[in-house]
C-alpha cells in the first residue's frame, strides 16, 4: 500500500467553547499547556505519517498556521487547506481532495484526543486493508455523537447524533480511509442540520458492501468541544507528566509531586501540588495551585487558590477569597478582589462568558 497521508480537521465554528472561541480556534485551547491540535499532529508523526493536511476555517485559521507553522517542529510537512464554509466533515474531506489524491489517509478531528496514539491502528489498517476503519467507544450520552450499531462484530448501521440511540457505541473522531471515501462523500446529501456528514458517507460505504472495520478503543478518548471535557482532558494528560522544575522556587514555597515549572516561572511563598504545569514566565505568589491545573505562560496567580483549572496566557487571579476550581480563564482575563468601597461585584465580561459566584 502506498504510504498514508494525514488529514486534521481544524475548521468549524467552535460554538460550544464560547467565549474562548470568539478570538481563537477551539483546536488551540491548551491541554496541559499544549494546543489540543498538537496532540493529533504528534500522534500522526509517531505513526510514521508526516505528510499532513490541516483543514482551516479561513476566519480563525491564521493563528493555527502561525503556531503549527510548516510542521518542521514536529518532523512533518503541513499543507493548509481552507474550507471557506464549514459544511460538514465529509465536505471537509472533499475540500481536501487535491491534497489527498489517491492516497489512503488517517482523518483526525482537531478537537479530539486519543490516549495511546494511532500507531497500532495504522498498522492494523495496513495489514487488514479494509475499505475504511472506524473507532468506537461506549459513552454515557450517545445522542451527542455519531453512533454505530454492530451485528456479529460488523458495522450494520451508523447514525449521526440519533435522538433514540440503538447502541452506546460512539464514533471516535479518528478514521482511516481509502480514496473510496471521496466517492461516498460525493454520493450523499446534506443532513437535517445542513452538513455533509462523514457518518452518512461511511454508511453509504456499508450500503455498497464495502468492508468497514470497527475497532473498539479501550484507552481514554476525549472530544474537547465542551468545557467539562476540556478539563477532563487536561486532567488525563497531566496524569502522565514527569516532574521537571526549570523555573525559580523560593525557599518559602513547597512544590509537591509531578509538577512541570517552565524556565522563567517564579513560585514565591506558595504551595504547588501536582499534577500541575506552570508555563514560562508565569508568577505564583502567596498562593496555592492544586492538582490538575495548567497555568499558561505569563499568567499570574497572586494571593489566591486555584485547582482543576486552565488559565490561558497572561490571565491573572489576584487576591480572591474563595478557591477557584473547574474553571477556564481566557487570555488576558483578570479576576481580582476589588480594593474600593463600597464593596461590590464589578464585571467587565465579554459575550457568552459565564460567572458562578460562591
Ligand atoms: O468527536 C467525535 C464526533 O465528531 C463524532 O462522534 C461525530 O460522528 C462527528 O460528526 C463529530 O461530531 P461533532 O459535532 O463533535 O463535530 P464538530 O462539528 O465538533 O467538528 C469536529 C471537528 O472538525 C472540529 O475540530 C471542527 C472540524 N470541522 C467541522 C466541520 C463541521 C471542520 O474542519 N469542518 C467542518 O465543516
Amino acid at each position: 500500500m502506498p504510504h498514508l497521508k494525514g488529514l486534521i480537521l481544524s475548521g468549524g465554528r467552535g460554538t460550544r467553547l464560547r467565549p474562548i472561541t470568539h478570538t481563537s480556534a477551539k483546536q488551540l485551547v491548551p491541554v496541559a499547556n499544549q494546543p489540543v491540535l498538537f496532540y493529533g499532529i504528534r500522534s500522526m508523526v509517531e505513526a510514521g505519517i508526516t505528510e499532513i493536511g490541516i483543514i482551516l476555517n479561513p476566519e480563525t485559521g491564521g493563528e493555527i498556521r502561525e503556531v503549527a507553522g510548516d510542521g518542521s517542529q514536529f518532523g512533518a510537512q503541513i499543507t493548509y487547506i481552507d474550507q471557506v464554509s464549514p459544511d460538514g466533515l465529509a465536505h471537509a474531506v472533499l475540500t481536501a481532495e487535491p491534497f489527498l489524491g489517491d492516497s489512503s489517509f488517517v482523518m483526525y478531528l482537531g478537537d479530539n484526543l486519543l490516549q495511546g496514539g494511532i500507531s497500532e491502528l495504522v498498522q492494523q489498517f495496513e495489514e487488514h486493508a479494509p475499505d475504511a476503519m472506524i473507532l468506537l467507544q461506549p459513552v454515557d450520552d450517545p445522542t451527542a455523537y455519531g453512533v454505530a450499531e454492530l451485528e456479529d462484530g460488523r458495522v450494520a448501521r451508523l447514525v449521526e447524533k440519533p435522538k433514540e440511540p440503538k447502541s452506546d457505541l460512539a464514533l471516535v473522531g479518528v478514521y482511516l480511509f481509502t480514496k473510496r471515501i471521496l466517492e461516498a462523500a460525493k454520493a450523499i446529501e446534506p443532513s437535517p442540520r445542513g452538513e455533509l456528514e462523514i457518518t452518512d458517507a461511511i454508511q453509504w460505504q456499508v450500503d455498497q458492501g464495502d468492508r468497514v472495520e470497527p475497532h473498539v478503543v479501550h484507552g481514554w478518548w476525549k472530544d474537547t468541544g465542551k468545557l467539562a471535557d476540556m478539563l477532563e482532558a487536561n486532567r488525563l494528560i497531566l496524569e502522565t507528566i514527569e516532574r521537571r522544575v526549570d523555573g525559580d522556587v523560593d525557599e518559602h514555597s513547597q512544590v509537591e509531586g509531578r509538577v512541570i515549572i517552565e524556565p522563567g516561572a517564579r513560585i514565591v511563598r506558595s504551595v504547588v501540588r501536582g499534577p500541575v504545569v506552570i508555563g514560562r514566565d508565569a508568577v505564583v505568589e502567596d498562593s496555592y495551585v492544586g492538582p490538575y491545573s495548567a497555568i499558561a505562560a505569563d499568567a499570574v496567580v497572586e494571593r489566591s487558590e486555584v485547582e482543576h483549572s486552565i488559565l490561558l496566557e497572561r490571565a491573572k487571579l489576584i487576591g480572591l477569597e474563595g478557591r477557584i476550581e473547574s474553571s477556564l480563564l481566557g487570555r488576558d482575563v483578570i479576576v481580582r478582589r476589588g480594593e474600593r468601597t463600597p464593596r461590590a461585584y464589578r464585571f467587565m465580561v465579554g459575550d457568552n462568558s459565564e460567572i458562578e459566584i460562591l
